[in-house]
């Protein structure tokens, strides 16, 4: 077929979101299995196949990652309607888990299959192949033939871009709301990352679904199920194989609608027998949710509205997404995610209205903006979001990371927005952001700034109590609570400091602001061994400890349910396994710790037997307070503690909560917390 580069429009690439790397959603694989469509090896729940090993090393992370808009040979930042598709992540793909085994799954080639020819049995017709030649460094070849009834796109120069390569199909009719399965073989002559794409066929070209799967020289076939909510009459289907020189082949392609995945009933492993949920008098304790995943993945789905009070939306709400033309406001994805929340009785949380990273092509490309100007696209941005859902939206952060070290001083980050407006713009955006919804509670949000005396947490709070002194409508902080421990499993100095967060926490109790833990999680420096194992589980209980005893703090998110869906392997490449529930969707012993810390308390956020409460209970991970012995290493409860989380004896039982296994499933937490020495601990986004 002759390309269609002529038709396609190329957008610049912006380098901005570095940090924009997708993990990939569910994926079930069938290693070897023959043409035809073979039936996916998924459960009844959809869950299941083969975990689907991630990309190639040293496609990780972040050179590709900025929303790659697909498109043909296009990049960019205009990205990808919900899924901040970019990073070929060192891990995407893993655990199956929205494999249409099961339900809609069927051997053979459907009827219903929405593309035609998926065989390749002696003509390629109607597939295309299309090479970008937009940069001139990187002018990418393609030889596209069907060989032996398979179709070969041979790269024999490669692309910058996984997208400048690619194999498609136009005109796929989508439907909103209806879930469809994805199956296809593929192989390479070499191991290498294909991604597999549905998306807008004209510019901004939004991708609607994206996943990366790793292709061997064997063949094998892929197939998985997503949840696609556009309406789109002609969408674009299509295989990206760009940026290595080499072979890769295709056959028996196959997208048809399918029944939604029944979502399986949830029932928490929480010892109490409560989840995270019953406690929300105590603290809310909310996720990051990203699609397609989020909505296409039942199990994960069961387990976000089984156990937790809120969301927030990893990466929808970014600039590049939901504004990725000027004036031209995607808010599918969102839309989604908030009928989902509110379908199942969450709290929805705004996230990001202003930040550097992950801004479109448009905003990073027009350098010769005046303030004005500024001024006007960031209130356009701030009054399309916020009016959107207003009402229904309790927290926004209005405005991310906008303090960095620069030349050694803590001080306003250059970016787009504080080098064209000056550094007000904080100040206005909050000030817009209060007149375009009264009734929400307005966040600064950022990273490192959890510890007292940490330069950028000192800074960062200076810049708070000035806008509070000066009545700028700013409602609580938003600390992000990114923490790690190295591949050697060494920790810097003092960090997590506990008892430095929680004199933190306190001096913005002072200034009457509150906190909110907004994303937290605690990546392990390959390789996973229990002692790191340890050490998360004791900062996610400790973290929360600090919350619940903080009268200022009653918001606990973590970034990500489970190391399935984490946006850690494909940005902090020696990193993985940060979140509490494994790749499997298995709740980890931090689950089990944090739970603990939570059965220390009545869900109406008493104590039980009137000793729990903050002080004592601190320091271990809370585990001191579950063995009922003294809080040793507890931090000294706020003086302004309320009663309900201040009455503090130092002690807690709650055996009468809990089943003897539990209680000694407990103190095996409490042990193993008791036995770490105090590590010394480091603090990095
Ligand atoms: C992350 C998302 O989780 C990733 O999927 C994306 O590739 C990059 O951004 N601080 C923030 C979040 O405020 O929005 C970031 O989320 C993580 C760091």
């Amino acid at each position: 077929m002759s390309t269609t580069a002529s038709a396609l429009k190329l957008i610049k690439f912006s380098a901005l979101a570095a940090l924009c790397a997708w993990t990939a959603p569910a994926l079930a694989q069938n290693a070897g299995a023959g043409a035809g469509g073979a039936p996916s090896t998924g459960g009844a729940a959809g869950m299941g196949g083969m975990v689907a090993s991630g990309g190639t090393a040293g496609d990780g992370g972040g050179e590709t990652a900025t929303g790659g808009v697909g498109g043909m040979g296009v990049g960019g930042d205009t990205a990808a309607g919900g899924m901040s598709a970019g990073g070929m992540g060192g891990e995407p793909a893993s655990a199956g888990s929205t494999a249409s085994g099961g339900e809609g799954g069927s051997g053979g080639m459907a009827t219903s299959n929405l593309v035609s020819n998926g065989t390749f049995d002696t003509v390629k017709d109607p597939w295309w192949g299309n090479a970008s030649d937009s940069d001139p460094e990187f002018p990418a070849d393609q030889l596209l033939e069907v060989v032996e009834g398979r179709l070969c796109s041979t790269m024999t120069q490669a692309g910058k871009n996984i997208w400048d390569v690619v194999v498609g199909y136009t005109g796929v009719a989508l439907v909103p709301n209806q879930h469809y399965r994805i199956s296809f073989s593929a192989s390479a002559d070499i191991e290498r990352p294909m991604k597999v794409k549905t998306g807008l066929n004209a510019a901004p070209w939004t991708d609607y679904f994206i996943t990366s799967v790793p292709l061997t020289p064997t063949a094998q076939t892929f197939e998985f199920t997503y949840l696609n909510l556009r309406d789109d009459a002609a969408a674009q289907f299509q295989f990206q194989m760009g940026k290595t020189p080499g072979t890769v082949c295709i056959d028996d392609v196959v997208l048809e609608p399918v029944p939604a995945p029944v979502v399986p009933a949830y029932q928490t492993p929480a010892p109490s027998g409560h989840p995270f949920k019953d406690y929300k008098a105590l603290v809310k304790i909310g996720t990051a949710v990203d699609t397609p995943i989020f909505l296409s993945n039942p199990q994960h789905n069961a387990i976000v509205a089984g156990e937790f009070s809120m969301i927030t939306p990893a990466n929808s709400m970014k600039m590049n997404l939901i504004q990725p033309v000027q004036d031209m406001f995607d808010f599918t994805d969102t839309d989604g995610l908030v009928a989902w929340a509110e379908a199942n009785g969450l709290e929805f949380r705004g996230h990001p209205l202003i930040w550097h990273t992950q801004a479109p092509g448009w905003l990073n490309d027009a350098t010769t903006l005046g303030r004005d100007e500024m001024i006007a696209i960031m209130y356009a941005h701030i009054d399309a979001l916020m009016t959107r859902y207003a009402g229904k939206f309790p927290f926004w952060d209005v405005v991310n990371e906008a303090i960095d070290s620069v030349e050694g001083t803590w001080t306003f980050r250059p970016t787009i927005w504080h080098d064209r407006i000056g550094m007000d713009f904080i100040d206005l955006a909050f000030q817009r952001a209060r007149a375009a919804d009264p009734t929400a509670k307005l966040l600064y949000n950022d990273y490192n700034i959890e510890q007292m005396g940490h330069p950028k947490a000192d800074r960062v709070f200076e810049l708070v109590r000035d806008m509070k002194s000066r009545n700028i409508p700013i409602d609580a902080i938003g600390l992000q609570g990114h923490y790690f421990v190295e591949p050697s499993g060494e920790t810097a100095l003092g960090v997590p400091d506990m008892q430095a967060i929680r004199n933190n926490m306190a001096r913005y109790a002072e200034i009457g602001v509150d906190v909110h833990i907004t994303e937290t999680d605690f990546r392990i420096g390959k390789p996973l061994d229990p002692a790191k194992t340890e050490l998360q589980n004791k900062f996610y209980a400790e973290l929360l400890q600090a919350c619940i005893d903080a009268p200022n703090c009653k918001h606990f998110t973590v970034w990500g349910l489970s190391d399935l869906d984490s946006w850690v392997p494909s940005t902090f490449a020696e990193f993985d396994h940060a979140h509490v529930w494994d790749a499997q969707l298995a709740p980890k012993p931090a689950y089990f710790a944090m739970s603990a810390v939570l059965a220390k308390y009545n869900t109406d956020g008493t104590p039980i037997m009137g000793t729990a409460g903050g002080a004592g209970m601190a320091g271990m991970a809370g585990s001191a307070g579950m063995t009922g012995t003294a809080g040793t290493g507890g931090a000294p409860a706020s003086p302004a503690a309320p009663a309900a989380k201040s009455e503090d004896s130092g002690g807690c039982s709650f055996a009468s909560r809990t089943s003897g296994t539990a209680t000694g499933l407990l103190a095996a937490f409490a042990m193993l917390g008791a036995l770490l020495s105090r590590r010394r601990k480091s603090q990095r986004r």
